[in-house]
């Protein structure tokens, strides 16, 4: 796929999927804007595979709207959004406290939701437009351990039908991608039990093709959604889980 002479901006472009999608997107010839809150992670990246960085926080509405104008005035044009800034806390409905729901809402719901407006708000006029947000398998199934996680992709996923039917006329594609088991730092985060080769095999051994993803294979469907192979595509949720939700 090439992506010459297209600007993509990556929320969460600093780790994990979204740091292989921007890798993938700058091999394919975009100029790419890694957009994270994470300066030291998102610089590093950025200084490997020749991309731009911005600073801030996705769930800060001010902050969306700015950064998004201000590369449309740079480069004259947006091409494709991808939200993957995302966050997890691990911890029944019952544990979840009013500060961990509003912390997880914030940025997966309403940094989703700021960034997608803003960019809609550039492509509008343009009549052309990729964006692809970051659901997950807990967007569609339930899990214990992790309500405000669940809660908080399931409404990834609608608000990706519902902006898509918004725009569906207005040249503007909006797709979700929904991950299962990736092996990235958020998988390994905030867990009780400690980190070990048994624990991940563990968790492999719950997929149907009994691996964990590597990130690069979600980003590779992150191009596709993003490119013009994927033309009549809009308001789709593509599961790319390894049979994990075809049970
Ligand atoms: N890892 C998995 O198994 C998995 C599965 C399904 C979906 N997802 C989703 O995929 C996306 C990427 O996850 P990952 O596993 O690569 O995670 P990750 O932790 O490796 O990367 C997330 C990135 O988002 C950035 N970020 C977090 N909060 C931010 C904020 N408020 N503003 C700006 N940047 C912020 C972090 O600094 C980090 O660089 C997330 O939306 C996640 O929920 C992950």
């Amino acid at each position: 796929m090439d992506f010459h002479d297209k600007v993509v901006i990556i929320t969460g472009g600093a780790s994990g999927m979204g740091g292989a999608t921007a890798h993938e997107f700058a091999k394919a010839g975009a100029q790419v804007v890694i957009v994270d809150r994470n300066q030291a992670l998102a610089n590093q990246l950025a200084n490997k595979i020749g991309t731009e960085v911005r600073i801030g926080d996705v769930s800060d509405s001010a902050f969306c709207s700015a950064v998004v104008e201000e590369i449309v005035q740079q480069y004259g044009q947006l091409d494709v959004l991808v939200n993957a800034a995302g966050i997890i806390v691990r911890a029944s409905g019952e544990e979840t406290s009013d500060e961990q729901w509003q912390r997880v809402m914030g940025v997966n719901v309403s940094g989703t939701f700021f960034m997608c407006r803003a960019a809609i708000r550039a492509m509008k006029p343009q009549r052309s437009g990729a964006i692809v947000n970051f659901g997950s398998i807990w967007g569609d199934l339930g899990a214990a351990g992790v309500a405000a996680y669940c809660a908080s992709k399931g409404a990834v996923h609608n608000l990706t039908r519902a902006l898509a039917l918004d725009h569906a006329k207005d040249g503007i594609r909006i797709n979700a991608v929904c991950p299962g088991e990736v092996n990235t730092p958020m998988l390994q985060s905030e867990r009780k039990e400690p980190v070990t080769p048994e624990l991940l095999q563990r968790l492999a051994e719950t997929v149907p093709m009994g691996r964990l993803a590597d990130p690069v294979e979600i980003a590779q469907v992150v191009l596709f959604l993003a490119s013009n192979k994927a033309s009549y595509m809009t308001g789709s949720l593509v599961l790319v889980d390894a049979g994990y939700a075809a049970r």
